[in-house]
């Protein structure tokens, strides 16, 4: 099955997409999490990408079409996919249409308090990307990674100026797409207010 998760920073498509690629048996491919890597590991990627992903911004269209075409060229992707965090523009939704048949789009349905109350409060281990909340799901010992026992960050684009300017991004280049897949009949809205097993279970419930 060929998924999208589209919706606001904050929403909880990763966390969501961390247990819904078991429960369907794809690959979560979140474009955020492999441009961290890039960035991790200072690749020449990495290196062009930083300073735009520190201030909230969204990468060129191009450099990103290109890094998720290759990523579905791999072999894992062959048996379907959940996207996550792209496509973010037209241009890229546009290209995806090129590359792969989609089956659903995902769009995560949450309220403005609810998503900065979210982001505000999240912690990443760095080294796994595993993610935390400070209140909703916080580590079993406060500021500790549960399996690596590394200490928790917080992500330089979950800071209050970062956090308002990636809700703009999303607004201004991003929120265009939910007319833009209902138009082709494949959007489901999704409310992700309640507890992540619960959505999942929502989720499943709307595939079928
Ligand atoms: P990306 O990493 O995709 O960031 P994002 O879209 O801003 O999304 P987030 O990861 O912030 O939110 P999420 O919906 O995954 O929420 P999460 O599950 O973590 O992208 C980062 C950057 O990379 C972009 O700003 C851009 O610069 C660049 N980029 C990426 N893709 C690009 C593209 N296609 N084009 C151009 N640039 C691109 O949950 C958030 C918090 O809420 C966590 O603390 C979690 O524990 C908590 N939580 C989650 N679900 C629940 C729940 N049900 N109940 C209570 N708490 C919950
Ligand atoms: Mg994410």
């Amino acid at each position: 099955m060929n998924l999208v998760f589209l919706g606001p920073p904050g929403a909880g498509k990763g966390t969501i997409a961390v247990i819904a690629k078991d429960a369907l048996g794809v690959p979560h491919i979140s474009t955020g999490d492999l441009f961290r890597a890039n960035i991790k590991n200072e690749t020449e990627l990495g290196k062009e990408v930083k300073a735009i992903l520190a201030s909230g911004g969204l990468v060129p269209d191009e450099i990103t079409i290109k890094m998720v075409e290759k990523r579905l060229q791999e072999d894992d992707a062959q048996k379907g996919y959940i996207l996550d965090g792209f496509p973010r523009t037209v241009p890229q939704a546009d290209a995806l249409a090129e590359m792969s048949k989609l089956d659903a789009v995902i769009n995560f349905v949450l309220d403005p308090d609810e998503i900065i109350r979210r982001l505000s409060g999240r912690r990443v281990c760095k080294s796994t990307g595993r993610t935390y909340h400070i209140t909703s799901n916080p580590p079993k010992v406060e500021g500790i990674d549960d399996e690596t026992g590394e200490p928790l960050i917080q992500r330089d684009d979950d800071k209050p100026e970062a956090i308002k300017h990636r809700l703009e991004v999303y607004e201004a280049a991003t929120a265009p797409l939910i007319e833009y897949y209902r138009a082709k009949g494949i959007l489901i809205d999704l409310d992700c207010s309640g507890a992540p097993a619960d959505i999942l279970a929502e989720l499943l419930k709307k595939l079928n």
